[in-house]
């Protein structure tokens, strides 16, 4: 798919919801979002927005909680660090620090209690009205290396559906995601969705595919969303008003596709992940990425088991 191709999508707007509570990452996240924590040298929310940004999406509205107000700062400039850098002359730095502020039209709004995913989404209602738009989850990160929301996209516009991204996990994790029962189509890329169920047991998981964090939706999800009962967990669910979707039959709002993602992800708000995020891009860092590598190497081979 050409760079034009998503350019001229009816999606234009991204929604990143970053308000929940971030209890795995705890105390890391007491006063500051997860969203925050640094991947290498970024915040992990920053390569979310640099990823809606490339996919063409460039009006962004991050939905934020408690504590949130440091992303705000994160995407503000910062006149008096900038004028720091210039007397420094640190170009380089000072180049990093502005481009922050440039990676896209960067809105904010605030979910005033963390009700779930779904409630943080419907949130963005009014910002986004009667178009359809992407969900970039703001501490699941997708590797630039293995682009996955230009073919949602593509995939929205070509079967005007709601489109989502499932993976393929090891059985004994599926009760951390939503999960997707699938039947194949013309592309082994891409699955239609019968039914979703949000955190089910091994024993009654449908399949081992999970719901990882991107979404194309159409505006007929709000109306699910606003009629949406609490779930799992007491939380209003985004799975439970997608399952909804896929279930009916009604093609006024079209079914429910899954893109399926083989590319490189990390959670970010998973203490082991997030480890294993910034090791996998730090060893591809430029300034310091061949002495991590060479470390790690000496630290595996005196690894005990
Ligand atoms: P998670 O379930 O991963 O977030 O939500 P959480 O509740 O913060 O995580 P833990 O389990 O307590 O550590 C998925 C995404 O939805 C956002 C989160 O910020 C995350 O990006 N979210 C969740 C909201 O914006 N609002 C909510 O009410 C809940």
């Amino acid at each position: 798919m050409t760079k034009n191709e998503t350019l001229n999508s009816g999606v234009t707007k991204a929604v990143i919801p970053a308000a929940g509570l971030g209890t795995r990452f705890l105390p890391a996240t007491k006063a500051t979002p997860k969203e925050m924590l640094p991947i290498v040298d970024k915040p992990a929310i920053q390569y979310v927005v640099e990823e809606a940004s490339a996919s063409g999406l460039q009006d962004v509205l991050v939905i934020i909680g408690r504590n949130k107000g440091n992303i705000v700062d994160h995407f503000d400039s910062v006149p008096e660090l900038e004028i720091a850098l210039e007397k420094k002359d640190d170009a380089n730095k000072l180049e990093r620090v502005r481009a922050v502020s440039e990676i896209a039209d960067v809105h904010m709004l605030r979910q005033g209690q963390p009700l779930g995913l779904g409630h943080a989404v419907l949130c963005a209602r009014q910002h986004v009205g009667d178009s359809s738009f992407a969900v970039l989850l703001g501490d699941d990160l997708i590797d630039e290396r293995d682009p996955l929301l230009p073919q949602m996209i593509a995939e929205h516009d070509k079967r005007q559906a709601t489109v989502i991204a499932l993976m393929e996990v090891p059985e004994e994790s599926i009760h951390l995601y939503g999960c997707a029962d699938v039947e194949t189509t013309e592309d082994p890329s891409v699955v239609r969705v019968k039914s979703l169920v949000e955190k089910p047991d091994a024993a009654s998981a449908p399949s081992n595919l999970a719901v990882i964090g991107r979404y194309v939706l159409r505006p007929e999800i709000f109306e699910l969303l606003e009629k949406q009962g609490p779930g799992r967990g007491g939380e209003i669910q985004l799975t439970d008003a997608l399952n909804t979707l896929a279930e009916s039959d009604s093609d006024s709002v079209g079914p429910v596709y899954g893109v399926l993602f083989k590319g490189r992800r990390y959670d970010t708000g998973d203490k082991a992940d997030w480890i294993k995020a910034n090791l996998r891009l730090g060893v591809e860092n430029e300034d310091f990425g061949a002495e991590l590598k060479d470390w790690i190497r000496d630290f595996a081979s005196n690894l005990e088991s």
